[in-house]
């Protein structure tokens, strides 16, 4: 038997101890929560996108009286940044939501697992890491991948 053990750092910061483009952008997220279309769980998520020549591209979940056919903050997000800018890497990624009371969420949501496979897949298509930020009121979190959010992950290589 052989055992394989996975480590995943998180760093912890207070907004105040972000640097200013990464808080420009998780108040960009903020703020796009305020955009989602959410009638059905009145929980709003906002996603902003920062490609690696500073653009910021923000999105929101978009959701459906057909619940399935609604999509998530993140994949709203990366697919049209995405469709924009082909060539160019998602540098980070900071999310924030906001719950039926319309309040920040005192710790982040991670992201659904659907969102991390597209999320993986935009990492790998651009071969640069994606760094995530995950707010919440009492700390934002950060990932240096998305490897480290989905570890042995289904990709292309798969495909060969
Ligand atoms: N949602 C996101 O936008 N991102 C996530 O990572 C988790 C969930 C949305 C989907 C749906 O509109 C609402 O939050 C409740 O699940």
């Amino acid at each position: 038997m052989k055992e394989l053990s996975i480590r995943i750092d998180v760093k912890i910061y207070r907004f105040d101890e972000l640097n200013e483009a990464d808080r420009a952008l998780v108040e960009a997220a903020r703020e796009a929560t305020f955009r989602s279309y959410a009638p059905y769980s009145h929980f709003s998520v906002g996603a902003a996108a920062r490609l690696t020549d500073g653009t910021i591209i923000t999105g929101n979940n978009q959701e459906n009286a057909a619940y399935p056919s609604g999509i998530c903050a993140e994949r709203t997000t990366l697919f049209y940044a995405n469709a924009q800018h082909p060539d160019l890497p998602v540098e980070t990624l900071a999310i924030a939501a906001r719950n039926e009371r319309g309040e920040f969420l005192q710790h982040p949501i991670p992201p659904c697992g659907a969102c991390r496979q597209v999320m993986l897949e935009t990492e790998k298509r651009f071969g640069h890491p994606m760094r995530i930020l995950l707010f919440g009121t009492e700390g934002i979190y950060e990932l240096q991948q998305v490897g480290d959010l989905l570890p042995l992950s289904f990709d292309e290589s798969a495909l060969k």
